[in-house]
């Protein structure tokens, strides 16, 4: 359980001048499932890159776990980014580590930083590095070089990294998009009961709004940067997707 998330005025001006984030503010509450909708270049990645500070954001606050992960500096910063579970489009695994490797990288920031790099893990580490793969149904997969699993099972041993870093909050950018249907909705479902077991925050950028209405709890859609919808899933119209859609695309400094 966690006090959730609290994300006030965050903001991204690229090096271009591109605004990726024009001052986004919410809270996600514990055990929440946040969908995030929007067309491409709305911000969806900008806001779970720069909220996980993954990239750095020009302006705002993130806090969670009380402590404000944006104001994290050297070291800080490494324990700051590990409160996030990320979940990556192309899962971001290394290929020629067995799955249990991979979910052990998981356990490098709880551990002292010498001994996560030369791989001393705990028994307590391994162990639950091997719950972390049962729970996403990879028991009889631990060594198996994460090259020679199927993109869904990949895709779950990078799920399952993310819940053995034990993390106050989920973030998964379009997690589901490499795969099919079927599997996008397990993926899913794994991260929405998770979320809910441990009352932990889960904020997906879904492309797919069927997994949106199906799968959420609330739907915040994006625009040029900003947000221009938040609500129940429950009660998200047609007329609101499509504002969400309709919304013109980039913001710049000079239109800001
Ligand atoms: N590194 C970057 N440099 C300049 N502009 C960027 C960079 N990354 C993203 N952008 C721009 O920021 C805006 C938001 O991008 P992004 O967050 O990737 O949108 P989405 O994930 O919703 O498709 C877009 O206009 C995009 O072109
Ligand atoms: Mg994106």
């Amino acid at each position: 359980m966690t006090d959730g998330i609290r994300i006030a005025g965050l903001r991204k001006v690229f090096a271009d001048g591109t605004v990726g984030l024009d001052g986004v503010t919410f809270d996600a509450a514990p055990g929440e499932f946040i969908a995030i909708l929007g067309r491409s270049g709305a911000g969806k990645s900008t806001l779970l890159r720069c909220a996980s500070r993954l990239v750095e954001p020009t302006a705002g606050t993130v806090l969670l776990g009380g402590t404000d992960l944006t104001a994290a500096r050297g070291r800080a910063l490494a324990r700051a980014r590990a409160k996030v579970g990320f979940v990556f489009q192309q899962f971001n695994l290394i290929k020629s580590y067995t799955s249990l490797e991979n979910v052990l990288v998981a356990r490098i920031s709880h551990r002292p930083w010498l001994a996560g790099l030369v791989g001393l893990w705990t028994d307590a580490d391994r162990a639950l590095a091997r719950q972390s793969l049962e729970d996403v149904g990879l028991a009889g997969k631990f060594d198996t070089p994460v090259r020679s699993l199927s993109g869904g099972q990949q895709q779950r041993v990078a799920v399952a990294r993310a819940f053995a870093q034990e993390p106050l909050a989920i973030f998964a950018d379009e997690p589901t998009a490499s795969l099919d249907p079927n599997l996008a909705a397990t993926v899913l479902a794994m991260l929405r009961d998770y979320g809910r077991a441990r009352g932990v925050p889960v904020l997906v950028n879904v492309h797919t709004i069927e997994h949106a209405r199906r799968y959420a709890d609330r739907i915040l859609g994006m625009a040029a940067g900003r947000l221009v919808h938040d609500g129940p899933a429950s009660e998200l119209t047609d007329a609101a997707v499509e504002a969400i859609y309709a919304t013109p695309k980039t913001a710049t400094e000079d239109a800001a």
